[in-house]
């Protein structure tokens, strides 16, 4: 959600800002912008759009080695060349780019700035006009003014500011929200995610909630907001620059559903102890084992993750589970048991709707674990416990291999827990782990029937329903999911004999609806309900399991252990979703409304 950036040094900024904002593109795209120092003071370029039309919009001939930068998803306010950021404040002397949102803003606008006419209809707006006013109205300094705003904020926000009369300087600060401050020789540069930097540095600072940092070309100089001095190691970035390439792939959504194959074996590997037996940190065992119950707590892919998580916790380790959508959970607690653990499920680590449930856990006193692909993200910092999915970064906005990386990091999770208890799971975990690798290859080398299917099921479609039974059912809202975010058919997700308590009414003639058919206890009972389905004259694709399959079926994954088909099943539903995306000509990778990492409630 809205991405950073800024660079102070003796180059020109703005191309470096430009590649950084390309690079935090997939954290939001409605609007972009950037803010150069120079002779004549700060210029401002902002456009409603992509950083493309950005670029288009910038006069190369204004330079400046001083920049910040903004690609931003809408809260407040409409995406607008007037709602983009940076922002100003009236006179112009300040400058500002903001992710997240101040709660209070309208209080703070009418104690504070009733006098002040707004540009904008942005919350940002009110922190850079409220800096300026503590500034040009009271003469406090620069940086007394953006402490004095801080402390009566509340909300999310990473900051980044500039003053036209401090030219040497980059006044950041960050709360809730993720930002870091990159180091290099004679430059120094801010970022939301350190991928926007690497181009330039992969020595990064992390910054914490309530910091105020004072950058400058040769220091960064780290303060409370009381003003004493924090001291902190810079850490390495292990980003590899292939991982964020696109490379010869038309799109990341393509490149991640095929690196799948890649990333289960990884996982393994990264999971193995020296003996190549599967191994979690002892901490992690211990608190499972102390626990009476698990309650997972997700949004979206993740909490469908969650749900087959469930399955595996329950039937390997024995541990009784409850998923719970972070949004709701943490205004709606259901009464805990005595020894609650909850478990964060996140691809980026940085889920406002899950962190509002862990901060609310944590003043309980409750243990906690995150499952993140992202070290040093913020549930990975502030849980008490992290498992890393090893899935290298995931850039499309809808997730891939981020969701099949967390399904074997909670089958691994579940499996060493049931050897810790005693319980004998009669499949060896890593073997089986393989044969599901080389089964999600055989599919990912299908794209050409995979595409074709979604070319007859799905061309001309509006709405399509994906049906399936048990774990089938979890990956159907997965498959759904995927498909509504990125081609915008209306899709939905049903256990299947749930159709005829309501949905069979929108059954019309063509409708296409998607049954998965990998759980052999309920074969019988799936292929009942697609009959039904038909019979009213549904367009029907059943997608089953090789020994499970009938004549007459679209498409038969290879065989795998019964409670890891998701991990596979899931693989043909990625790819339908993306080829009709394609057919609609729609941006895939980053659909519209949508942003990566969801960083306000
Ligand atoms: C869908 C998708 C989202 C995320 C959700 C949670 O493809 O990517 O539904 O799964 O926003 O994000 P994380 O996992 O980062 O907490």
């Amino acid at each position: 959600m809205c991405g950073i950036v800024g660079y102070i040094g003796e180059k020109d900024s703005k191309e470096i800002l430009l590649k950084g904002l390309e690079r935090l593109e997939y954290r939001g795209y409605d609007s972009a912008g950037i803010a150069v120092r120079n002779g004549d003071g700060i210029t401002v370029f902002k456009e409603k759009g992509r950083i493309a039309d950005l670029r288009g919009a910038v006069n190369g001939d204004v330079t400046g080695n001083t920049g910040i930068g903004h690609t931003r998803w809408a809260t407040h306010g409409k995406p607008s060349q007037v709602n983009a950021h940076p922002h100003q404040n009236t006179s112009d002397r300040f400058t500002i780019v903001h992710n997240g949102v101040i709660e209070n803003y309208h209080h703070l606008q009418r104690d504070y700035l009733a006098d002040v006419e707004m540009e904008s209809d942005t919350d940002t707006e009110i922190i850079v006009q409220l800096i300026g006013k503590f500034v040009e109205g009271e003469g406090m300094t620069t940086q007394d003014a953006f402490s004095k705003a801080l402390k009566l904020m509340k909300g999310s926000y990473a900051i980044a500011l500039l003053d036209a009369e401090e030219a040497q300087t980059i006044f950041v600060a960050k709360n809730k929200s993720p930002l870091l401050v990159g180091l290099g020789e004679d430059f120094n540069v801010v970022a939301s995610d350190a991928m926007a930097m690497l181009q330039v540095t992969d020595q990064f600072v992390e910054l914490m909630d309530k910091e105020i940092v004072i950058v400058r070309k040769n220091s960064v100089e780290i303060l409370t907001l009381e003003g004493e001095k924090v001291e902190r190691e810079p850490f390495t970035a292990e980003i590899d620059m292939s991982d964020i390439d696109k490379g010869t792939y038309p799109h990341y959504m393509l490149k991640e559903i095929d690196e799948q194959p890649a990333v289960m074996r990884k996982i393994i590997q990264a999971y193995q102890g020296e003996d190549e037996k599967l191994t979690i940190q002892p901490e992690i065992l211990d608190a499972l084992q102390e626990a009476d119950r698990l309650y997972i707590i997700a949004a979206g892919t993740s909490y469908h993750a969650g749900l087959i998580g469930k399955e595996y916790l329950e039937k390997m380790a024995g541990i009784p589970v409850e998923v719970h959508v972070a949004s709701e959970f943490g205004y709606n607690m259901p009464l805990l048991s005595e020894k609650p653990l909850f478990i964060f499920i996140s691809q980026s680590g940085e889920t406002a709707d899950s962190r509002q449930v862990l901060v609310r856990i944590k003043e309980l006193g409750h243990p906690s674990l995150t499952i993140t692909n992202v070290a040093g993200s913020t549930l990975s910092r502030e849980a008490d416990h992290t498992l890393l999915l090893y899935a290298g970064p995931e850039i499309a906005v809808a997730s891939t291999k981020a969701y099949t990386a967390q399904l074997a990091v909670l089958a691994i999770l579940a499996a060493v827990t049931a050897e810790a208890r005693g319980r004998d799971l009669g499949f060896d975990l890593v073997q089986e782990m393989g044969i599901v690798a080389n089964a999600i290859q055989a599919q990912v080398d299908m794209k050409e029937e995979i595409e074709k299917l979604a070319h007859d099921f799905l061309s001309t479609t509006r709405n399509c329903f994906f049906i399936g039974r048990l774990m089938d059912y979890f990956v159907g809202l997965e498959g759904a999911l995927k498909l509504k975010e990125i081609s915008y058919i209306q899709a939905e997700g049903f256990a299947g004999g749930e159709l005829k308590h309501g949905t069979i009414a929108l059954i019309e003639e063509g409708t296409p609806v998607i049954a998965l058919a990998t759980q052999e206890s309920v074969n019988l009972n799936i292929r009942g309900n697609v009959k039904e389905v038909a019979a009213r004259g549904a367009n029907t694709m059943i997608i089953s399991m090789e020994g499970l399959s009938e004549d007459g079926d679209s498409h038969v994954l290879p065989t795998v252990h019964e409670l890891l088909t998701p991990l596979v099943s899931v693989i043909p539903l990625q790819l339908i979703s993306y080829y009709a995306a394609l057919h609609r000509d729609c941006d895939v990778d980053k659909p519209r409304n949508l942003a990566k990492s969801v960083t306000v409630e």
